[in-house]
């Protein structure tokens, strides 16, 4: 575990130098159909004496609507959003087809851009290991260096999914896109890498790759979006529209609310007063949480950054880049230690009660609230259904 902890940090640490896209986006996509024949990805049965099932392509055609991605694009509903935007049929427009598909810029004689999101979307443009990784002598590191992607390390995959799944600051669901009609984003790294897996992660898997540990992907999937959601804050491109913020960064309920008055409290994590847009803190929130077990200091850190980050949206857009580079460079260092920690039933004890504590103080009055009146799934109800998971099952 000691060991796994290290790696992870060499991980993380090298994991800012080239992000999730470009490092999947590195080799030429060959395309789904080189991974599909029946001995290789594509067999209607698991193999048995094989290191994976080999019937990953059946499952992910059948059942993951990444294999469905690019038809949505085809259907009323996204050409509707195309056409408020002046964008013309989606299945053209760049912006829909960063995420919807795996529109590499190098590719194969096989690949298909219909194919939506397929095998190498995440797990790397196969071009340098597609020969060599069948291959049972050769090791997971092998492959990694020769373009695979890591989805295996959970600071990795929370990068890759979250690049589509809240978009990074080169591809984005801006507040345009979602007036438009663009459904609402919420993704949490535990939960989503279990709906729908072609995957089994058993004895064979840990001996292979390591160990797994739900709570702490959880863990670090609050930490990335937290660092994804202060990247595009402070990306001149995509965090600023005219004289406004880019406003999906921010809480959704803080505008869309049915108008009551005198519903307004206070809440220690903002320090802001009544009538303010707030940023969407959910993560950060959250982040700061799943630090409880680990360094209660740092989680203390977090709070006041966080409070500083919120007042400096007050202040001016220069004391907002400041206080969020801040607050992005703690997260920098705080990320591998939550990836590093060996989360157990005692830790979830410590980050219920930390939860329970803010629940008392009336933190959660904003999103968690609104969320529930409206009865959508946002952030926070995913968050407390998987809180409930873990701790019927102690994962
Ligand atoms: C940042 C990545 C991203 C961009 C950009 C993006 N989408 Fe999406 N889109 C998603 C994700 C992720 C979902 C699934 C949301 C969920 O269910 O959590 C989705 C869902 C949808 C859905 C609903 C699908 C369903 O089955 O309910 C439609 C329609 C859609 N997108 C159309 C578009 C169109 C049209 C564009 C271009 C204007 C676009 N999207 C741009 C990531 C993106
Ligand atoms: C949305 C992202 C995503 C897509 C698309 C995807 N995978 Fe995966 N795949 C994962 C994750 C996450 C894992 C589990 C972690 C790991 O083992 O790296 C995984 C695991 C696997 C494994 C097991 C690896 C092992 O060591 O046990 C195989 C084999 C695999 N995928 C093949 C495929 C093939 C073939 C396709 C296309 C038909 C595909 N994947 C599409 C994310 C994806
Ligand atoms: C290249 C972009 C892309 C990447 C990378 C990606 N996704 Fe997705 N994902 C999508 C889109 C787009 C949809 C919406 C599918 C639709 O309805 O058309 C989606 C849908 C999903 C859904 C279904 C959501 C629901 O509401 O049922 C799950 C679960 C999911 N993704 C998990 C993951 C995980 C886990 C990863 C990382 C290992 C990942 N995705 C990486 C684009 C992506
Ligand atoms: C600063 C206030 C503010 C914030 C924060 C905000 N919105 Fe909006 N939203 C607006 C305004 C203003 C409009 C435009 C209304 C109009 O066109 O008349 C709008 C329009 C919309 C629409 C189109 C509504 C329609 O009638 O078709 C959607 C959907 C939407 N917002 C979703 C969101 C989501 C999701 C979030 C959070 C991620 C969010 N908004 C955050 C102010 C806000």
């Amino acid at each position: 575990m000691k060991i796994w902890g290290l790696v992870l940090c060499v991980w993380s640490a090298t994991s800012f130098a080239a992000g999730a896209v470009e490092t999947i986006d590195a080799h030429k996509h060959l395309g789904v159909a080189t991974c599909s024949n029946s001995v290789c990805h594509g067999s209607t049965q698991p193999f048995r004496d094989s290191n994976v099932a080999q019937n990953e392509f059946a499952i992910w055609q059948e059942f993951d609507p990444h294999a469905k991605t690019y038809a949505t694009l085809t259907k009323p509903a996204a050409k509707s959003i195309a056409a408020k935007l002046g964008l013309g049929d989606p299945t053209q427009a760049k912006v829909c087809l960063d995420c919807h598909t795996d529109n590499a810029p190098q590719r194969g004689e096989r690949f298909q851009i219909s194919d939506g999101v397929g095998c190498e979307s995440c797990h790397g443009g196969a071009e340098n290991w597609l020969n060599a990784h069948a291959d049972k002598s050769v090791k997971h590191a092998d492959n990694i260096a020769k373009g695979m992607y890591p989805t295996d390390n959970p600071v990795k995959r929370a990068e890759a999914c979250l690049s589509c799944h809240m978009g990074t600051k080169d591809r984005m669901i801006t507040h345009r896109i979602m007036g438009a009609g663009h459904p609402r984003m919420s993704f949490e790294l535990d939960t989503f890498t279990w709906l729908h897996p072609h995957y089994k992660i058993g004895e064979k898997w840990i001996a292979r790759k390591g160990d797994w540990n739900g709570v702490r992907d959880w863990a670090v999937g609050q930490g990335i979006s937290a660092e994804n959601l202060l990247d595009q804050l402070v990306d001149p491109k995509t965090g600023w529209n005219g004289i406004f913020p880019e406003l999906v960064l921010f809480d959704c309920h803080a505008c869309h609310k049915v108008y009551k008055g005198n519903k307004w409290g206070p809440r220690q994590g903002t320090g802001l007063g009544p009538g303010v847009v707030r940023l969407n803190d959910a993560n950060l929130v959250m982040f700061r949480h799943v630090l409880a077990p680990v360094d209660k200091g740092a989680a203390k850190r977090v709070f006041d950054e966080t409070r500083a980050l919120h007042r400096a949206t007050t202040q001016s857009r220069e004391a907002t880049f400041a206080a969020a580079r801040r607050l992005r460079a703690t997260l920098d260092e705080l990320v591998p230690k939550v990836a590093a920690y060996n989360y157990d039933s005692a830790s979830l004890d410590a980050i219920l009660a930390s939860i329970d504590a803010d629940a008392g103080r009336g933190e959660f009055r904003d999103y968690a609230a609104a969320e529930h009146r409206q009865g959508q799934s946002g952030d926070a109800q995913v968050q407390a259904r998987h809180l409930e998971r873990h701790a019927q099952g102690r994962e």
